[in-house]
């Protein structure tokens, strides 16, 4: 044992040193766009909570309805006795919102990703995975033998030079729509035209734009080819828990049957189904929810540069400060504290090395005061 805490010791030192240490934080109250923590009162913008829908009347009503008809939890796996009809109304709804003949809920996004890529390695896949993608799809891709790389960012003639080297017939190009940690957008289009032209297959992950982009509000990527695969969470914009995959009839058979996260794991509590349900019913509805997100984004990104930061290539919701040191992120993040507002500062290992950032993340809740206070006292500590 003392070895073994000395070890741990080691690392977590490592860890500390580098100012990369992460440690949980106890919060008292959450909404989208308020905190509470210690009882203290800040603008939060650090949800996934895009269009505040985790409060949404409707939402909890229908979970509460859900928990009087069916119980708080759904102690079995799908496949044994858990496969509620809600998951079967879900994954309808999906399959049409996304405009795939079929669509299979996963219990979360991370082991969605995590799982499905290990399944899709027995079909001889190799992974073309873009360089910012997340943590999870690294882990599955990493779980094929092997049989990954990684090309850079949103870079269409890297991937392209790497698909020529590898004959593999299997090959799957893999990227988010909207980039968790940046809030840039991959360019669906020619990755789309480049993996017919390669006869290439393609997984695109939808976690951050479900809620926010697209016609109905389901992502950039509807009426996809038979060989995509798209991956959503119901975590961020919808405002509830877990995950979904939307595909064609054969892959979803697929994956019920070796999917490891589908098949040996408990099914989601009817309450979190019956909320997703109102998100999938309200969703397309909220289209000016979104344009009103969008552009405040779009302004508060505008207004950021001018005062002399770098938000990168942001096109999102997701706009980061992008201030390269761990310690300079990790004292904006403190000032914003000390000034009620709540932002996290993310380094690396989840961001590349010398990329460390404050990740701020708006949702259409945020009023136009919230906005204009956090614009204040980011000016007020670059001028300090
Ligand atoms: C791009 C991306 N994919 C997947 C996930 C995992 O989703 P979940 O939180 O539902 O496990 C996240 C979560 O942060 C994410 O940012």
């Amino acid at each position: 044992m003392e070895v073994l805490n000395t070890q741990i010791q080691t690392l977590l030192a490592r860890k500390e040193q580098a100012l990369n240490l992460r440690q949980l934080k106890s919060i008292n109250a959450l909404q989208a766009s308020e905190i509470l923590i210690n009882g203290n009162k800040l603008i939060n913008f650090a949800s996934n909570d895009y269009l505040g829908l985790s409060q949404h009347p409707l939402l909890k009503e229908r979970a509460i309805k859900a928990i009087e008809q069916y119980g708080v939890g759904c102690p079995s796996s799908r496949l044994i006795s858990g496969n509620l009809e809600l998951y079967e109304q879900i994954e309808s709804n999906i399959a049409r919102l996304k405009g795939t003949q079929a669509a299979l809920v996963f219990p979360t996004g991370f082991q969605t990703n995590l799982s499905v890529l290990q399944a899709l390695s027995k079909l001889n896949a190799f992974f073309f995975c873009d360089k910012l993608c997340h943590n999870s799809i690294l882990l599955g891709a990493q779980l094929s033998n092997k049989a990954f790389t990684r090309f850079a960012h949103n870079n269409i003639a890297d991937l392209k030079r790497l698909l020529d080297k590898e004959s593999n017939k299997n090959n799957w190009i893999v990227t988010e729509s909207v980039f968790s940690m940046d809030g840039d957008i991959a360019c669906i289009d020619n990755l789309r035209n480049l993996a017919k032209k390669t006869n290439c297959h393609l997984y695109i992950d939808e976690a951050h734009a479900t809620g926010v982009f697209g016609k109905n509000g389901m992502g950039l990527v509807s009426n996809p080819e038979k060989t995509t695969v798209i991956m959503g969470t119901f975590g961020k914009g919808c405002g509830s828990f877990g995950a979904y995959i939307a595909c064609s009839k054969p892959m979803r058979d697929f994956l019920v049957n070796y999917a490891a996260g589908f098949i040996y794991t408990t099914a989601l509590p009817p309450a979190v189904l019956a909320s997703i349900q109102a998100a999938l019913e309200i969703i397309p509805q909220m289209v000016s929810q979104r344009q009103e997100l969008l552009q405040t984004s779009a302004r508060l990104r505008d207004e950021i540069n001018q005062i002399g930061f770098n938000t990168g290539q942001s096109n999102s919701q997701i706009v980061s400060i992008l201030l390269g040191d761990n310690e300079l992120a990790l004292s904006l993040s403190q000032y914003l504290e000390e000034n009620k507002i709540y932002a996290r500062a993310i380094r690396p290992p989840t961001v590349p090395e010398n990329t460390a950032r404050i990740r701020l993340s708006l949702s259409a809740i945020h009023s136009n005061l919230d906005i204009e206070r956090l614009i204040t006292v980011l000016r007020n500590w670059y001028a300090s």
